[in-house]
């Protein structure tokens, strides 16, 4: 019966590979046992807040190849483009006029964003907002470049590993990348001090279910203080192109499983998870998900932006996206937290 698997995997946190193996094939009931027991935890860290970060994407132009993302260098079809530090400030404007106070810069793996560059917008930003937390995903980069943006007043910085698994990695990136890098830029953006988070798409090509198990492993070897999951959504454009979507289901069941093995991590219900149902995103919250990141970046640029086919939200005012998001939350017993929303874990 799975539901002591789940209340074994509760209570031990921690989660045996053939536990996983049968709770992937779990009953609807039995999903809806482990859902509820993943809210709970979730309550009981965060009570019934849910973190908001608005996300500033801030260029499409990137110097990899990955199979799977629509920013790929080899992606010709992709459309760049680049926001300057004053647009970025921009964002920041609006985005704090709505309340965020946590704002994400993300973008593909640009050079013209230096480290000088970087330590300005920070600074800057940090300068205007100082009760604000700055959150960086920008890629892999040297320490001494996370170490200069750290200084400058960046709090976390996001990178999903996307596999722990050295041969699924290959599978999906290029000769030239390496798990080996992504795995010493985590631990060093860890022990920078940055709030670290790492994570996977589910249901990616050549996933299995090793996979997901390598993925939990090293997530209780890096203790990241967030982690950031969501379906793998093809894109068209991209050699990854004609693969399957991922499931919701199996995003929703991970939440779950990770809200209990990794109580007090932050956990985003993603634009991914709500791409691939209307839904998606309540449902994530209510699988154990904690956080969301609605978009902040202007809409002129929000298409071009296309990690993977039929992105949501590439429409919306900064505005709408926030005063739909706070209804959607309350409408299933949620409320918005307007605070920084910083990791309960040192
Ligand atoms: N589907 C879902 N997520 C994707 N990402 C990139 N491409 C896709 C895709 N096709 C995710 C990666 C990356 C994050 C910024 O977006 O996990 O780390
Ligand atoms: Fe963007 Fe609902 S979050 S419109």
């Amino acid at each position: 019966m799975d539901k002591k698997i789940v209340d074994k995997i509760c209570s031990s946190q921690n989660i045996e590979y053939d536990e996983l193996e049968s709770l992937l094939e779990c009953s609807d009931d039995e999903m809806d046992y482990l859902a509820e027991k993943a809210r709970e935890v979730s309550r009981s860290v965060f009570g019934n807040r849910i973190y908001l970060r608005g996300l500033i994407e801030i260029s499409s132009h990137c110097k990899n190849d990955c199979y799977y993302c629509g920013l790929r260098r080899s992606n010709h079809r992709a459309e760049r483009y680049r926001l300057t530090p004053e647009e970025i400030l921009d964002c920041c404007e609006t985005g704090y006029g709505l309340g965020f106070r946590t704002f994400v810069l993300q973008g593909g793996e640009d050079g013209y964003y230096s480290d000088d560059v970087m330590v300005f917008i920070i600074s800057e930003i940090k300068r205007r907002y100082p009760q604000c937390a700055v959150t960086l995903s920008l890629g892999e980069r040297s320490e001494e470049s996370y170490k200069k943006m750290f200084d400058a007043g960046a709090d976390r910085y996001l990178l999903r590993h996307e596999t722990a698994n050295e041969a699924h990695y290959k599978k999906m990136h290029p000769e030239n990348m390496s798990l080996e890098n992504r795995k010493r830029c985590l631990f060093a953006l860890r022990s920078i001090g940055y709030q670290t988070g790492c994570g996977i798409m589910v249901g990616s090509p050549y996933q299995n279910v090793e996979c997901i198990y390598e993925d939990i492993c090293f997530m209780k070897e890096l203790k990241p203080h967030m982690i950031g999951i969501g379906p793998f959504v093809k894109q068209s454009d991209t050699p990854f192109g004609s693969f399957e979507n991922g499931s919701v289901r199996m995003t929703l069941l991970l939440l779950s499983v990770l809200r209990l093995i990794f109580p007090k991590v932050l956990l985003p219900a993603t634009t991914a998870l709500g791409t691939m149902d209307p839904l998606g995103r309540e449902k994530g919250i209510l699988a154990g998900a904690n956080v969301l990141m609605p978009n902040l970046s202007p809409v002129s640029v929000r298409k071009k932006y296309a990690l993977y086919d039929n992105k949501i939200c590439t429409g919306e005012e900064a505005a709408e996206c926030s005063v739909c998001l706070e209804r959607r939350v309350e409408r299933i017993g949620y409320v918005i937290d307007h605070g920084r929303g910083d990791s309960p874990v040192s």
